[in-house]
């Protein structure tokens, strides 16, 4: 399990400050692939980020703490403080633009090497890192490039090589294919999805590609204006969900045979500035009543395993 206990994480700005998580409180399940979902501005990359224990300014935890699920080289207890001891080897993460979190100056099998921490014997690395690159089909010789010498896709694809090399337990993947046309972004996630499969690594995994989603996940978790509105496995999320803005989500989701014209998630989220009383989604929602305005809904568990924050979940 990885626990996120009451997390809340703000950034500073000149406007002041703002909570882009904000309360989210819930235990996810090791070795499945955990799909986070939600519109643009709702907090998925923050929340990576906590967890990642990536907090540099203007990014700071103000409460709560992460339970990472594994106790750390000294038999002690991890936390968000001491996580960037365990990067690449115990988490790892694939960010969307690998351009920008590889070294352009460093051949890629340097980074491969710096990402081991002390390194032994260097060698005998590198000889690994090439039958392991070689076992994904990629061709060994691309470690020895720039980054910029690769194609998008190739640097994603030894992005994934790199965020698995070392077996970790979690892997964070922030659109890792966006940015890619579809025929690649489909192989760099069948690699990642058979990685997976290998090693069963927890994997949290962001996109607003529901379909890719559907596909790729075991379990949903729905983000709305900082906080998680549902969760619960992909199939129930997506077939009975119990909450009406993963229904938004979801039923712009094309369906064979269907040819009626979607009309998507209209409106927009509340600005996190403002002060936001009872349900975020309220102004939005087809379901909302008085005490939607009012009252804050809590994230229960409706239904076993499958969790919705909405006064009226039985209704959805
Ligand atoms: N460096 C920053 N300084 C100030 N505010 C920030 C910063 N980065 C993000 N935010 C704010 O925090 C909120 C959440 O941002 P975040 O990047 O986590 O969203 P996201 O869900 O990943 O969005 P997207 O789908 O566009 O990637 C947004 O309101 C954003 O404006
Ligand atoms: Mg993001």
């Amino acid at each position: 399990m990885i626990k996120l206990n009451n997390l809340v994480a703000t950034y500073t700005t000149e406007r002041g400050q703002v909570n882009a998580v904000d309360g989210i409180n819930i235990a996810l399940p090791s070795g499945k692939i955990i799909g986070i979902a939600g519109e643009s501005g709702c907090g998925k990359s923050t929340l990576l980020k906590v967890i990642y224990g990536d907090l540099i300014y203007p990014l700071a935890l103000t409460s709560g703490n992460v339970e990472y699920g594994f106790t750390g080289d000294r038999g002690t207890e991890v936390t968000t403080r001491d996580i960037k001891e365990y990067w690449f080897r115990r988490i790892s993460y694939i960010p969307q633009a690998s351009m920008s979190s590889l070294n352009p100056v460093i051949r890629i099998r340097r980074q491969f090497v710096d990402f081991q921490g002390n390194v032994v014997d260097e060698a005998k690395i590198l000889a690994e890192v090439r039958e392991y690159v070689r076992s994904l089909d990629l061709p060994a010789e691309a470690i020895d490039a720039y980054p910029h010498q690769l194609s998008g896709g190739m640097r994603q694809r030894i992005m994934v090589a790199m965020g698995t090399f070392f077996k970790p337990d979690i892997i964070l993947a922030d659109e890792p294919t966006t940015a890619l046309d579809v025929v690649v972004q489909k192989s760099i996630l069948m690699l990642l999805m058979d990685i997976q499969e290998q090693m069963e690594n927890t994997i949290l995994f962001v996109s607003h590609d529901m379909g890719v989603h559907y596909q790729l996940t075991h379990k949903m978790l729905i983000m709305y204006a900082a906080k998680v509105v549902e969760f619960g496995d992909s199939e129930d999320v997506f077939s009975t969900s119990l909450h009406p803005y993963t229904k938004m989500l979801t039923d712009s989701l094309p369906t064979i045979g269907d040819d009626h014209i979607r009309e998507g998630v209209s409106g927009r989220p509340p600005s996190l500035w403002d002060e936001l009383v009872g349900c975020r989604f309220a102004a939005r929602c087809p379901l909302a009543t008085e005490i939607c305005r009012q009252q804050e809904p809590a994230l229960l568990e409706h239904k076993p395993g499958h969790f919705s924050a909405c006064h009226h979940a039985d209704q959805v």
